[in-house]
């Protein structure tokens, strides 16, 4: 059987201001949701134990030029979740500048086969009759990636898929070390 050799791993979440990536870690770690807006400023990080690992979640704020961040800060990453808002399109036509800069910054030796997780959140809105990515683009894109990203619709909001995709990120991240 395969057995880490670290307990504790790294997960950055990355994706542009306000498309929930405080309120998925919120609802993973606290279950707790707030509608209220508060914009991450830099970066913070929260950890949850897991039955199979521990879990270092750093959340990212969407506004921060990565450089601000500084290597330093994604140094060690074991696993990259990527969130796009299902209905702002911007937020996803940017997912690939996210992707493509994290990947210098942490500059890993198989950057083919890094694990990267996508994230389409707050798929509750108005019962999905405003969103304008489909599930098929994003999937789409997913597999016009190196590697096998895998894809999850979440809503923050609802709790819904949430730890589904926390969980698959966990797996992701140790099947690779
Ligand atoms: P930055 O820290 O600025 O980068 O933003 P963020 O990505 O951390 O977004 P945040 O979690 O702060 O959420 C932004 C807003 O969207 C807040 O008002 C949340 O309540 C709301 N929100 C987050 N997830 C969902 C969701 O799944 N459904 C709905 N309806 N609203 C959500
Ligand atoms: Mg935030």
């Amino acid at each position: 059987m395969f057995m880490p050799n670290r307990t504790l791993l790294k997960v950055i979440v990355l994706g542009d201001c306000g498309v929930g990536k405080t309120s998925l870690m919120n609802q993973y770690v606290y279950k707790r949701f707030s509608k209220q807006y508060k914009a991450t400023i830099g970066a913070d990080f929260i950890t949850k134990e897991l039955e199979i690992d521990g879990k270092q979640i750093w959340d990212t704020a969407g506004q921060e030029r990565f450089q601000s961040l500084g290597t330093a800060f994604y140094r060690g990453a074991d696993c990259c979740i990527l969130v796009y808002d299902v209905n702002i399109v911007k937020s996803f036509e940017t997912l690939q500048n996210w992707h493509d800069e994290f990947l210098k910054q942490v500059n890993p030796s198989e950057p083919d086969t890094f694990p990267f997780v996508l994230v389409g959140n707050k798929v509750d809105v108005d019962g999905g009759s405003c969103r304008v990515v489909s599930e098929r683009t994003a999937r789409e894109w997913c597999a016009s990636r190196p590697g096998n990203i895998p894809y999850f619709e979440t809503s923050a909001k609802e709790d819904y898929n949430v730890d589904d995709a926390f969980l698959c990120i966990a797996k992701t991240a140790m099947v690779n070390q």
